[in-house]
């Protein structure tokens, strides 16, 4: 206190404040943070330079997160910070003012960063919107500005793409990032015909295609008779508020979807492009068949219940006829009836065929 009267009235009778030296050091020292962070990140989007690449993204938060705080020791040295928009609203256009011009540096710097920062980590916030409810779900449409595309951009032909390449060095192969051209955009058509030519080196056309006529019958099946219906299922009962844990894990049918589509769906595809049948039918169409008819449809049922207890009307009724049309369709038919006469006679006639019994 003795110091800051000592100091105070010095030069002019009204310049009591904290000690501008305090000021002078805190102020630049913030701003440089900021302006480093950016130029970190623009370091790695724009020129490329790799080590920095893991660090890019954060860098942005990091300047944002110091730049809300950088005008904190001007404002308190102001003496009246309640008054510092004032400058920018009504600024001293004829002698200008040095404060309102950079207030105006700091807002667009403020709108610059904050855009970059949602495009950067859109696909993080279109996640993390996909696995919330409620008011964070709102939030996060607005952080997205509405849109729910995860897919990274298709190069266009032309453009100059980074790749991952390996290099010789020594006698040790170096992982190493290399500029390319793009020539041509292959569609997943075009892939499979180029895998396709490589099968056929050693196998007939006839074999490969049969190999992926089989594969992808086993893909469709499993996507249209259990995961699409399935995922409809659990998007409803998070609508409605129904399946209210965002985590997966902390209710019994959140675990048992899980499986469904972590475990045992995508052991049946694997098993089915490595032509491994005991994973392809044992330890997975089987599987899921027994969970999504045995756990996962009783467990939907049983949520539906208890909503209709804590007092939502209407539940039960609406997730029985969800049920019960889903077991109507003809591909489920017979979990209720037990197949119909045809079909169990063409898989005896099968069965005859293939055993000799
Ligand atoms: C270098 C030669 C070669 C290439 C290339 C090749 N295969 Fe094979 N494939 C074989 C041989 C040899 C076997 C038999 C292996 C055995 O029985 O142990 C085999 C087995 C198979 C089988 C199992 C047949 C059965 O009756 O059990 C399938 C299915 C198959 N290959 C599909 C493909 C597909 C699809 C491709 C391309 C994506 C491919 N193969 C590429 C040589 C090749």
């Amino acid at each position: 206190m003795e110091h800051l009267e000592l100091l105070s009235s010095f030069v002019f009778p009204n310049d009591t404040h904290v000690h501008w030296n305090i000021m002078i050091v805190i102020y630049p020292y913030i701003t440089g943070i900021v302006a480093g962070a950016f130029i970190v990140s623009a370091l790695a989007h724009v020129f490329k330079v790799e080590s920095l690449y893991p660090i890019a993204k954060f860098s942005l938060i990091f300047a944002l997160s110091w730049l809300l705080f950088v005008t904190a020791p001007l404002l308190n040295h102001l003496g009246h910070p309640e008054r510092a928009l004032n400058m920018l609203f009504t600024p001293n256009v004829v002698g200008p003012s040095m404060m309102a011009g950079f207030g105006y540096i700091y807002m667009s710097y403020s709108i610059l960063l904050i855009f970059e920062i949602l495009f950067v980590y859109r696909y993080e916030m279109v996640l993390l919107k996909e696995n919330s409810i409620g008011i964070k779900k709102v939030i996060y449409n607005i952080l997205t500005l509405g849109t729910n595309d995860k897919s990274e951009k298709a190069p266009e032909v032309g453009s100059i793409q980074m790749t991952q390449d390996y290099e010789k060095k020594g006698d040790k192969l170096v992982s190493t990032s290399k500029e390319k051209k793009v020539v041509k955009v292959m569609s997943w058509e075009e892939r499979r015909e180029g895998m396709k030519q490589v099968c056929s080196s050693c196998h007939s056309t006839h074999h490969v295609d049969n190999f992926y006529k089989q594969f992808d019958s086993l893909v469709n099946t499993y996507n249209d008779k259990f995961a699409k219906p399935g995922s409809e299922i659990v998007a409803q009962l998070k609508k409605d508020g129904i399946w209210k844990q965002t985590a997966l894990h902390q209710d019994d049918i959140g675990y048992i979807w899980y499986e469904i589509w972590h475990h045992e769906g995508r052991r049946a595809r694997h098993g089915a492009a490595m032509q491994a049948p005991d994973y392809t039918h044992w330890h997975g169409m089987y599987e899921v068949g027994r969970h999504f008819y045995n756990k996962f449809l009783p467990g939907v049922l049983k949520l539906a219940e208890k909503a209709e207890k804590d007092g939502m009307v209407g539940m039960k009724a609406k997730y029985e006829k969800v049920i019960n049309d889903l077991l109507s369709k003809p591909e489920h038919e017979w979990f209720k009836t037990g197949g119909n006469p045809e079909l169990l006679k063409a898989i005896d006639a099968e069965n005859k065929l293939r055993y000799k019994q």
